[in-house]
């Protein structure tokens, strides 16, 4: 159902979309004298005119389609009355908009629509709200004379088989906006109109039941449906709203801005902003239906603490609990030293939550043992953008693609991982642009409605270099270069070294075939196409990243933008795809055991001095630990104690024995989350998290866009984490005073040069903002690197390919990398606690027909999957997506145990953990693994623990 209050800023519905022109015509509606850009409808510019035509088929998010005959109007020397919405405005017309004729035309209309719709309006959920009882009303019509006698749909039977909205086909007007909704923002084409005429009806797939279809549950047709057709089961069930709030989803790294509505203090409904600048009114099943995890049961409400992770819960205090958690901190401290204790924070967390965490760390903890969940996915990101260019950070907006000629993806899967940017790529790809894949795994852009992908490089997992080295070879090779960009803005001296490099025969695709299993002709065929096909934007994920040569592959990336002159301007750039919403906002500020906020080395003087001021401390000029340290630490009795923000390393980290040994090594784990995770399993002291919904911050989506996150509702706890962090500073001994996040935010801006201009006064005049924001770019910077390099000259680097040390053998010889799902995230700790699980219950493992056939795996089988880590079970799905020798699964849900099975192994640089790549053998198995059985047991144990909670702590 429409939301057509225009009162969230999104300024009322116009009916068709804007239209960019450099040359204005002017015309005159009802007596208005207007001038609009070429190529714009009558019904806009009579809008733009403060002019109101009745409308139904028509909305500004769509391109017109002229069918309900309502917004007819009258022209001057025209005959007939043709539709202001497919007529396009031309110098000197004469529109009428409100004649006696047109009056009772569209009366005459309406009357047939009414005719033909059930009369409860009273009773309709969308009472107050529909499109078809305004514009019934704004027509004036007052009786119908058609009774319901003849044919009609009043019986049709609604189908309620999405567990979000429901779609009511006795209320559908075939207006046909849902069709175009699907088609034209989404791009996944699973609705038609199906039968013809009176029969005519929406359809979903081959006429089945939503969930049976292709349909992605995004809610683009929900939100343009103009009846209660299509409408969300929450309005249904709770009715209207009284007040609504802007705010950002908490998933993944596009960052879309939401509309949440709200009656009393309940969360009803939550919508894309239209002037959203990083969604423009669109969000996926994610953001805009699975937000009910806020309110599940299993939500940690009371702080709670424990002595040994063998012993049940108690309730405590907030202020008892900081005060257990600070004197064991401080104990640990005075036994084994400053640095035995650390912390990590959470890339789901505010960057003003982030900040807070690390100033902790470093100002009351006294060390820089603080580190976040980036590592685990972007730090190569960060190592190799930094080296290249100068700044760790993607260069352009998500809106530069639509600039592009030729994408290649890398490692990455948009429609899945990135959905709205995927839905606004798969526009831009109809539109005509290029594009090429470079995954192991055939991703639904490789050949999906309307799309095909010109080149699917599927190479071996684990061989990104060696194909990147195989493409910029062609290039150079070829010399499809860009001389006089690497002349003008690039180091000579180092492109001269890259050059002697990568022209060695031994990067030749012909060479490199034998080790990514691409033909040669094709990589050459991509490297020619991406070369010289125009503007050439890369986009990359995790599948980058999450390698031995992690930051290699980051570092090859630049060189290939570098190489084909596709840096500084719209169209072009590195773009790293963050899986989580904060993955740049939790680097940008500083919860890096090496960096302070602005990615400034921890040996700065200079940097140090400025926060030495700031905080009133001296600080330590050694980089601190990262995780995996942490752990070793652990096992050597080093590292004790642990304050853990929003993260679930237990889940998420590779090696999941290895980390639980090391969790258990422990003697005081801190966990602030909102569910009991894998992690908190482990802990002394258990914070109740705040949800998004209820905390006020600012998260940073991965175009380095600034956006508020506002508060909706009081957070279940009584505290945000921001506040819990200051207690506990204080109780270290650290005073640590804000009133609100907009202080932590002026102080980030005070510390911080690339955020010297970003403020809470400025987010709500601008609505978000793209850091670098400072006194060079006021407003922001939506693409960098435009006349320089940050660093100054653009560095090209070697990068030679080194296999990594997981080889398949007999005894393990498939390859089993990873991803994600749409309908899940990360961890699934939020996703798995909401109706999302209708479409992805448990992890599955893909394997191809031919390893199937060989091990006598059919669909559905329990697999065992066994790797030098471990071993776990899961379902299998035969599938020809992966290629033979390559098994893929996800990563939600905790009893799949895929880290389990993932090892040791990371990045060289940043030792980001190599997921992609782990050699295993797969067996057809009957049981679940013993790592699984003794999951289940310790998980229903520690799950009693908190459900049976002794005395308090005062008893
Ligand atoms: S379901 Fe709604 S949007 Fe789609 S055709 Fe029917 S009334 Fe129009
Ligand atoms: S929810 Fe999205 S994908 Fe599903 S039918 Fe509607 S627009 Fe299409
Ligand atoms: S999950 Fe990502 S794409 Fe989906 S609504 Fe949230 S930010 Fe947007
Ligand atoms: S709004 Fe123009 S024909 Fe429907």
């Amino acid at each position: 159902m429409t939301h057509q209050c225009g009162n969230c800023g999104c300024g009322g519905d116009f009916g068709t979309p804007a239209k960019i022109s450099d040359t204005l015509v002017e015309l005159e509606i009802d007596l208005v004298k207007i001038n609009v850009p070429q190529g714009t409808s009558l019904l806009r510019a009579a809008a733009m005119a403060g002019i109101e035509i009745p409308k139904l088929c028509a909305t500004e998010s769509l391109e017109p389609f002229g069918s309900c005959r309502l917004c007819l109007v009258q022209v001057e020397g025209r005959r007939g009355y043709p539709a202001s919405c497919t007529t396009p405005a031309e110098a000197g017309m004469v529109v009428k908009t409100q004649t006696p004729q047109l009056a009772n035309i569209r009366r005459g209309v309406m009357e047939l629509y009414i005719s033909d719709h059930p009369l409860d309006c009273l009773m309709c959920p969308a009472n107050g709200h529909c499109e078809l009882q305004t514009m019934a009303g704004r027509v004036g019509l007052r009786e119908v004379r058609y009774g319901y006698e003849g044919h009609n749909h009043l019986s049709l039977t609604k189908d309620e088989s999405n567990p979000y909205f429901s779609y009511d086909p006795s209320k559908c007007i075939v207006c046909n906006r849902c069709v175009r909704a699907c088609e034209q923002i989404q791009g996944t084409f699973a609705l038609t109109i199906d039968g013809r005429g009176f029969e005519s009806r929406v359809s979903a797939g081959q006429n089945q039941p939503f969930l049976d279809s292709e349909c992605v549950s995004c809610g683009a047709c929900v939100l343009s449906c103009p009846t209660a057709t299509l409408m969300e089961k929450t309005l249904i069930e709770h009715g209207q709203t009284d007040d609504h709030i802007v705010t950002t989803c908490a998933y993944c790294g596009v960052g879309c801005s939401l509309v949440a509505e709200v009656k009393g203090d309940q969360v009803v409904n939550l919508f894309p902003n239209k002037n959203g600048h990083a969604n423009h009114g669109h969000a996926c099943v994610k953001g805009r239906f699975a937000w009910g995890y806020a309110n599940h049961p299993d939500r940690l409400t009371k702080p709670m603490i424990r002595e040994k992770i063998t012993d049940p819960w108690r309730e405590a205090s907030w202020e008892q609990a900081i005060q257990f958690a600070a004197d064991k901190f401080k104990a640990i401290q005075a036994k084994y030293g400053k640095n035995a204790i650390g912390g990590l924070v959470s890339s789901r967390c505010t960057n003003e939550e982030d900040y807070l965490v690390q100033k902790l760390v470093r100002a009351a903890f006294g060390n820089n043992n603080v580190d976040t969940c980036a590592r685990v996915c972007h730090s190569p990101t960060g190592y190799g953008l930094s080296a290249t260019f100068g700044t760790s950070a993607g260069t352009q907006s998500f809106d530069s693609v639509m600039d592009a000629d030729v994408v290649m993806l890398i490692g990455v899967n948009p429609t899945d991982g990135h959905p709205v940017f995927g839905s606004q790529l798969k526009r831009r790809l109809r539109q005509g642009a290029k594009l090429v894949v470079v995954d192991p795994r055939e991703i639904n852009l490789v050949d999906s409605a309307h799309i095909k992908a010109d080149f699917h490089l599927k190479l071996r997992p684990g061989t990104n270099v060696a194909m990147a080295n195989a493409l910029a070879h062609v290039i150079v090779g070829e010399g499809l270069y860009d001389e006089a960009f690497i002349d003008q803005r690039c180091d000579s001296q180092e492109f001269a070294k890259w050059k002697d490099f990568i022209l060695d025969p031994r990067h030749s695709p012909e060479e490199t075939a034998a080790i990514t299993g691409v033909p040669a002709e094709q990589v050459r065929s991509a490297a020619r196409l991406f070369a010289s096909g125009g503007n050439g934007a890369i986009y990359y994920g995790l599948g980058v990243t999450e390698h031995s040569q992690g930051s290699t592959m980051v570092i090859a990336i630049a060189n290939l933008a570098m190489a084909t002159g596709n840096i500084g301007r719209p169209g072009v750039g590195v773009n790293p795809l963050r899986g989580q919403n904060n993955v740049q906002g939790s680097c940008d500020m500083g919860a890096f055991p090496h960096e302070l906020p602005g990615y400034r080395h921890v040996s700065n003087d200079a940097a140090r001095a400025t926060f030495e001021q700031a905080w009133g401390v001296e600080l330590q000029n050694e980089p601190g630990l990262r995780i995996p340290n942490m752990f070793e630490a652990a096992f050597d009795g080093a590292f004790k104690g642990l304050y853990c923000q929003g993260e679930d390393i237990a889940q998420s980290d590779p090696n999941t024995q290895h980390v639980e040994a090391a969790l258990r090594a422990m003697e005081c784990i801190v966990v602030q989350d909102l569910f009991l995770n894998e992690t908190a399993k482990f802990a002394h002291v258990l914070l109740p998290g705040a949800s998004f919904l209820e905390k006020d911050g600012t998260f940073t989506n991965a175009e380095r866009r600034i956006s508020r996150v506002r508060k909706v509702k009081a957070p279940l706890g009584g505290y945000g984490d921001w506040e819990a962090t200051m207690m506990l500073a204080n109780a270290m001994g650290y005073p640590m005073h804000y009133d609100h996040p907009s202080q932590i935010m002026d102080e980030i801006a005070a510390l911080t040069p690339t955020f010297n201009g970003v403020s809470y006064q400025k987010l709500e005049q601008m609505g978000s903002i793209q850091w670098p924001c400072n006194d060079s770019a006021p407003d922001g910077t939506p693409t960098m690197h435009i006349d320089g390099f940050v660093r100054g000259k653009g560095r090209f680097m070697t990068t030679e390919y080194v296999a990594t040390d997981e080889k398949v053998t007999r005894r393990f010889p498939l390859i089993l990398t990873t991803g994600r799902i749409l309908s899940q995230y990360n961890v699934g700790a939020q996703t798995r606690r909401t109706k999302n699980t209708a479409w992805h219950p448990e992890d599955i493992l893909e394997i191809h027909p031919h390893d199937a056939e060989e091990r006598g795996i059919v669909d559905g089988d329990w697999v065992g999957i066994q790797s030098r880590a471990g071993e776990t079970v899961l379902h299998a799905k035969v599938s020809s997506r992966v290629q033979p020798g390559v098994v893929y699964t996800t990563f939600h849900h905790p009893f799949s145990g895929a880290n389990v099975i993932t090892t040791d192994n990371s990045d060289w640089a940043t030792n980001c953990p190599e997921f992609k790549v782990t050699a295993v053998q797969v067996v057809k198995v009957a049981l679940p693994s013993e790592w699984q059985q003794r999951y289940l047991q310790f998980r229903t144990a520690q799950e009693n623990f908190l459900k049976r909670p002794k005395a308090s702590a005062d008893g």
